[in-house]
């Protein structure tokens, strides 16, 4: 092979290389996630995550900003385990159907799931501590209703900085 075909045939392996790694940066960090999402979560909130109006919110916002917060990283945690029951308001659109639970799956599933929807459907920071299977674990001990998931939510947007 002349020098000058030599390089050409490099240039298209470069040029596949770069097209397959681009195709995997675009792909979720969370792949294990967004399956178990695509499969139980996405009928209501959409694939996206942007939700379906008058049905379920959309998840594009506030998951991220709980996720920075103690008690907003408790708020996710129970709201996969037990569904969530009762009006709440999310980009002055209200919602009142019933979230439901999902006591079924693992921890380790749970978060994963929790990890695909705060980072690659909410964008937070990588800064962001991942939700592990022990948060999950510690909400499992502690049962509560969809009422009460709703409860807590109200208390943790209070308490949300601007
Ligand atoms: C049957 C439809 C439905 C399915 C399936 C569903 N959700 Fe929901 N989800 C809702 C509704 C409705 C709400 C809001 C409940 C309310 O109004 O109190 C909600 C709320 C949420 C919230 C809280 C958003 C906020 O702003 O506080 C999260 C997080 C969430 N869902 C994640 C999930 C995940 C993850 C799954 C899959 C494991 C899932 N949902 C499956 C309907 C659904």
């Amino acid at each position: 092979m002349s020098a000058r075909r030599g390089s050409a045939a490099a240039a298209v392996v470069v040029a596949l290389l770069a097209a397959v790694t681009a195709r995997a940066a675009d792909g979720p960090r969370f792949t294990e996630g967004a399956a178990t999402f695509q499969a139980n979560c996405a009928v209501c909130h959409r694939a996206n995550g942007a939700g379906t109006p008058g049905l379920a919110p959309p998840l594009t916002e506030f998951p991220a900003r709980f996720a920075a917060l103690a008690e907003g990283r408790r708020q996710l945690a129970m709201t996969v385990l037990y569904g969530m029951f009762g009006d709440i308001v999310v980009g002055e659109r209200h919602y009142n159907f019933k979230m439901p639970e999902f006591t079924q799956f693992d921890d380790a599933t749970l978060a994963a799931a929790l990890n695909f929807v705060v980072f690659d459907i909410a964008h937070a920071p990588e800064s962001t501590a991942v939700l592990t299977p022990a948060d999950v674990a510690a909400e499992r001990k502690q049962a509560v209703d969809g009422s009460a998931v709703r409860e807590h939510r109200a208390a943790v947007v209070a308490a949300l900085p601007p």
